[in-house]
């Protein structure tokens, strides 16, 4: 019997014939709605390969349910969704999507920041809503990018494509990371802060943290306050990773101009959320990989690992390497 793969979602087949020439493959039969959590625990029973979303909460029941299961290849950099130390315990391999959509990714994060900063969205909506009754001087006037100062949290290699746009718009790079990054200060003149200084310095905090034990509520109403009052805050990172009602009161209060966001505590966010009701928010169904080229490489690159775990060739993008041991 051929190794059996299940995917949470319906995906292109011509990404994934690498699979089914070698495998019994079947997909969740939806594009846009998530697999439902039985469906989920029914296939993961049998299973020797999960290709899962990042929506997909693979917990310890989900690596449990049955006894096959070698490899779980998520559609994603991000990992947080998947509960690593039962994975590991268990000797699934975990597998991600990283280097594939760095600089995409960093291109979503600098168009928000654009957005954000000089009201694109807002601006388009009123013309298309006809609004436009004359040219005035300050008619939705913004902040200006050029030559003001980022601050980057989370300087991965995401945070480091965005340095180097930032850059180029002439900006200060200011960046709080858990380790430095030499060679980011030496070609960008990136310059390491602690995260009080860079939050209080920055024009604009862009936030590409990844959700953990440690990052969790990281931007809460006391770091709100400490920031600028013309500051823009953007995330491109983890929703969790902020304190929603402190920075809905931020932006209400005037506390920060403007937010830029890509994700959310709770995806999909609903269209009544109070963040949602603030004309200086500009919000995003987290689409930060998502160009038509970086998902289908990222869709190939979970394939790929799908297919070297079941061969028995070592994966190409492990996060948790421990297991191989
Ligand atoms: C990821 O890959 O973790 C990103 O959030 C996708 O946009």
């Amino acid at each position: 019997m051929k190794p059996y793969v299940y995917i949470t979602r319906k995906l292109p087949e011509d990404t994934i014939v690498e699979l089914t020439e070698h495998f019994e493959v079947k997909m969740w039969n939806h594009e846009d709605i998530p697999v439902p959590r039985e469906t989920l625990l029914e296939e993961a029973k049998n299973a020797d390969a999960l290709i899962t979303m990042l929506s997909d909460k693979v917990d310890k029941e989900v690596l449990t349910a049955g006894e096959n299961l070698k490899v779980v290849s998520n559609l994603a950099v991000g990992f947080d969704n998947i509960d690593l130390e039962i994975a590991t315990k268990q000797g699934i391999i975990v597998t991600n999507t990283p280097d594939v959509l760095t600089e995409t990714t960093a291109d979503l994060a600098f168009a928000l920041l654009m957005a954000a900063a000089r009201r694109i969205v807002e601006a388009a909506e009123y013309v298309k809503g006809g609004k436009w009754e004359g040219w005035s001087p300050y008619l939705l006037a913004g902040h200006d990018v050029y030559a003001k100062t980022i601050g980057i949290v989370g300087m991965g290699k995401i945070g480091e494509a965005v340095a180097r746009r930032a850059k180029g718009f002439g900006m200060e790079i200011l960046y709080h990371n858990r380790t430095r990054k030499l060679d980011a200060e030496k070609e960008l003149g990136a310059v390491y802060s602690s995260f009080e200084d860079l939050v209080s310095k920055a024009d604009y905090v862009v936030s590409l943290a990844p959700l953990t034990e440690e990052t969790r509520n990281l931007f809460t109403a006391d770091i709100f306050s400490k920031m600028k009052n013309s500051a823009i805050f953007i995330n491109v990172g983890r929703g969790p990773v902020v304190d929603e009602q402190a920075l809905y009161e931020a932006l209400k209060n005037g506390e920060i101009a403007a937010a830029g966001l890509d994700v959310f505590e709770k995806e999909p966010i609903s269209a009544d959320h109070q963040l949602l009701q603030l004309p200086n928010v500009t919000a995003l169904p987290h689409i930060g990989s998502a160009s038509t080229e970086t998902r289908t490489t990222m869709i190939k690159l979970c394939g790929a690992n799908v297919k070297a775990v079941l061969s028995g060739d070592g994966p190409k993008t492990i996060v948790n390497k421990e297991v191989l041991k």
